[in-house]
């Protein structure tokens, strides 16, 4: 495979088996189980953060993510998962499905990215810190699974590292 042979392209509400195939390849790799309801609270609300990588027609990577007010005082990204197929990984496909999501965030006057990872999965932490990504806490027993969590940040603009109780109120934030 080569890597131009990847296509990279947000989910197309018109084509229902997006959704599936979505669904299909979390289910496989990730601990935690999400429900039907998971994926149709992220995909029919924010279907252009979430971005498929397809080759020769197959999907073999995507990711989740949402985009909200956060505190009703910054625009707070979250990216909810980002899976590869096994045969495609090492070969940069989640490294830029991240890249797409936070320039759509960004065009979207994101002021922070924010994702929790299981402290044991080494490849999204890597993943995430070598794009910027910084952990900012760890979270006990975050999942079911009962292993810890760390939450990582990615700040886009200053007010990312200001506390909420510091920023100016909602009228003057967009
Ligand atoms: C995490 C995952 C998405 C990475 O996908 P990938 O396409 O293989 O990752 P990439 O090839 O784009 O690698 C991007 C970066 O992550 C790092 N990385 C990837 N796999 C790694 C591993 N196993 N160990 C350490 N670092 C790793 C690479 O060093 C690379 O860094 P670079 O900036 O130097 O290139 C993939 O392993 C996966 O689907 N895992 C199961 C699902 C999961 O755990 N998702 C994350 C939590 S939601």
């Amino acid at each position: 495979m080569n890597m131009s042979d990847i296509i990279y392209h947000p989910l197309d509400a018109n084509n229902p088996q997006d959704a599936l195939d979505v669904k299909r390849l979390v289910d496989l790799d990730i601990s935690e189980p999400y429900s039907i309801y998971v994926y149709r609270f992220f995909l029919s609300q924010w279907p252009n953060l979430c971005i498929l990588a397809k080759c020769e027609g197959k999907t073999v990577g995507a990711i989740i993510a949402k985009l909200e007010r956060h505190r009703n005082v910054r625009m707070r990204g979250y990216i909810g998962m980002v899976v590869v197929n096994r045969s495609y990984r090492k070969q940069g496909i989640a490294k830029k499905l991240v890249n797409l999501v936070i320039e759509e965030m960004v065009k979207e006057k994101a002021d922070e990215i924010i994702l929790e990872t299981e402290v044991i999965n080494e490849a999204a932490i890597g993943l995430y810190e070598n794009i910027g990504f910084l952990r900012v806490k760890r979270l006990h027993r975050y999942y079911l699974n009962q292993h810890d969590a760390y939450r990582l940040v990615l700040p886009i603009t200053d007010k990312s590292s200001i506390r909420s109780a510091f920023l100016p109120p909602p009228d003057s934030i967009i």
